[in-house]
């Protein structure tokens, strides 16, 4: 049997509600608490240079309010680097970020910012803070995680799930593929594999199927589903899935 999976859920959009009004309802932190009581196993949250959801007041608020480890998404910079310092999450996921994009569009391009990375992932490391880099299911994403030694890599499932909204069976046996032989090779090399972006009740299943995954990070879809059935039911119908596909 693989080892259980544990469910981050990214309450990033919870906040984006809130800030459609400049209040403070809905607040992200009482979808932490709730994430929390129903079991989930961590809390997720992007920090972005923007502050168009999650905002800095955010981030010890939703500590403080919780148990549950945080992981900080966050783009390679020195300014969100100086803020995850000073919070210190339990992780950092870091994630390339575009101004004008919707969302996390792709992967981190770890190959070409290795250089770059090496202080960020260092002083993180020092800090106690596990390191998480958000790439592709590509191998040489993949090695240059392994030789910048961080304990963790999310893979990008975004492909997958456009594949999955599209019908188009032949991509997602694709990206399956890729995202199931990517997990394999990297906790072969001692570094344990996450994946998110894009995972809905209908398409979680694979994913959740692949054995060396320890991690998903879900967000937009269980805010928007919490909607119409609540936060609580929409975690725990996602966990119950995961479960069942293990
Ligand atoms: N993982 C990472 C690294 C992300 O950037 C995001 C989106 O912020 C997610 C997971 C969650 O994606 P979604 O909101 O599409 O579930």
């Amino acid at each position: 049997m693989p080892p259980p999976l544990r469910l981050g859920v990214n309450i990033d959009h919870v906040a984006t509600i809130r800030n459609a009004r400049g209040g403070d309802h809905p607040d992200p932190v009482r979808a932490a608490e709730i994430v929390a009581s129903v079991g989930g196993d961590g809390i997720t949250a992007h920090l972005r240079e923007d502050r168009r959801h999650i905002r800095d007041e955010d981030l010890a608020r939703i500590q403080s309010a919780t148990d549950l480890p945080l992981n900080l998404e966050m783009a390679a910079t020195e300014e969100m680097l100086e803020i995850a310092l000073r919070h210190k999450p339990h992780a950092a996921c870091i994630v390339p970020e575009k101004r004008e994009e919707r969302t996390t569009e792709g992967g981190l391009d770890a190959a070409g910012l290795h250089n770059s990375l090496v202080p960020i992932i260092d002083r993180l490391n020092q800090a106690g803070i596990r390191v998480s880099l958000f790439i592709e299911a590509d191998e040489r994403q993949l090695d240059t995680a392994i030789r910048l030694g961080v304990p963790v890599v999310e893979f990008h499932t975004g492909e997958y799930a456009h594949a999955h909204l599209a019908d188009d069976n032949e991509r997602v046996a694709s990206e399956l593929k890729r995202i199931a032989d990517m997990s394999a090779l990297a906790l072969k090399n001692g570094v344990e594999p996450h994946a998110g972006h894009g995972l809905t009740f209908e398409n979680v299943q694979p994913i959740a199927a692949i054995p060396q995954l320890a991690e998903l990070n879900i967000g937009h879809y269980l805010i928007g589903e919490a909607v119409f059935t609540g936060l609580e039911a929409a975690v725990k119908k996602m966990r119950d899935l995961m479960d069942e596909a293990r």
